[in-house]
């Protein structure tokens, strides 16, 4: 029997990317890659067939469509996150099958501050926040703050530096972020100094969830003198005790918690439109209100990401989350698997 043939859409290593560290590709991509593709591989059932020349991408995906595609692209096209939305928007205008979530949902996520209007608006606790626009002076808040850009992934402008504890530390972090991110709106909302939650959820609304284990974020070992985050240095510098020093373990919460975690999940997943994986952030405010910091309809797919470590604590390989991605969205799609 032929195996059904699954292409493999990822970010362009041939291309500059303003969001990894030197702007390129690091080592610690490519083996990302290479893990992928290992991974994939045990998946007999399937051919997997890769795409990341983004120069030659449109014709390749118009003229030769594939049967069906595994969105990885979380790059953007040709590496822009701000294109990250286009890729999905291509696919659907050629009717390719894809995984994830399509281009509205994307876009939406995107916007970090619209997505805290909209859980609030269904009554999921989320940080007080102001959003300022280029210029705008600091408002009056309360402090300690956390200050990061509105869109962005990745921890990208997210430093020690991000929490600050009087209007004179926002003040000098606000100038810092804008002399780099000059045209982006940025964030001051409140330093949510509890614990940390990943919820991962695998599946379509009308097809059912697979709820992962709720995962916790662990800085035990962080240097105590650190401010316990996960920034940019936690995802791209192999040297930064951000990185060496901060694990994840299977969050100990009790049943009522995590259905109320699963339940706000279910709920923002429905209402954004995520299609067949997400994973939603949370943090803990000092009063211990368990609290949403954001939407990731594209989320990490590497075998050291949060959503495998949320696999692995149900006994799941990272070959077995990667096929109950690709199961999910080939039944969205009525393929047979
Ligand atoms: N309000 C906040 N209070 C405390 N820590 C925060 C807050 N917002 C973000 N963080 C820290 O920064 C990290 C990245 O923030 P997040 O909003 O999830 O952005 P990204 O899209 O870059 O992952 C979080 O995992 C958390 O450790
Ligand atoms: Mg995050």
């Amino acid at each position: 029997m032929t195996r059904p043939v699954i292409t493999v859409l990822l970010g362009d290593p041939r291309l500059p990317d303003r969001n990894k560290p030197g702007g390129r590709f690091t080592p610690n991509d490519f083996d990302q890659v290479l893990r992928l593709q290992s991974a994939l591989e045990e998946l007999g059932d399937y051919r997997f067939e890769y795409c990341n020349d983004h120069q030659q991408l449109l014709d390749d995906l118009r003229y030769q469509p594939p049967a069906f595609v595994l969105n990885f692209c979380d790059t953007g096209f040709r590496n822009d996150a701000t294109l990250e939305l286009h890729v999905a928007s291509y696919l659907e205008m050629l009717g390719i099958p894809y995984s994830g979530s399509g281009p509205v949902a994307l876009g939406l996520c995107y916007d970090k501050a619209l997505v805290r209007a909209l859980a609030q608006s269904v009554g999921i606790p989320v940080p007080r926040e102001d959003l300022l626009r280029p210029g705008e002076p600091l408002p009056q808040i309360h402090y300690p703050a956390f200050i990061k850009p509105n869109r962005g992934d990745g921890s990208v402008g997210i430093t020690a530096a991000s929490v600050v504890n009087n209007a004179a530390e926002a003040t000098a972090y606000l100038e810092q972020l804008r002399a780099t991110l000059p045209t982006e709106n940025l964030i001051i909302q409140e330093f949510l100094a509890g614990d940390e939650y990943g919820v991962g959820i695998i599946g379509n609304p009308g097809d059912g969830f697979i709820l992962l284990p709720v995962l916790e974020v662990d800085y035990s070992a962080l240097d105590p003198a650190l401010p316990r985050l996960l920034d940019y240095s936690s995802k791209t510098d192999p040297e930064s005790p951000y990185w060496n020093d901060i694990c994840f373990r299977q969050a100990g919460l009790d049943a009522n918690t995590q259905q109320r975690l699963k339940d706000y999940c279910q709920a923002l997943f429905a209402r954004l439109g995520l299609r067949d994986y997400g994973r939603f952030d949370f943090r803990t405010d000092a009063s211990g209100e368990i609290k949403l910091m954001e939407v990731n309809p594209n989320p990490a797919w590497c075998w050291d990401g949060k959503l495998a470590h949320m696999a692995g604590h149900m006994g799941e390989t990272h070959s077995g989350l990667l096929r109950m991605i690709i199961e999910a969205a080939r039944k969205r799609y009525r393929l047979c698997v």
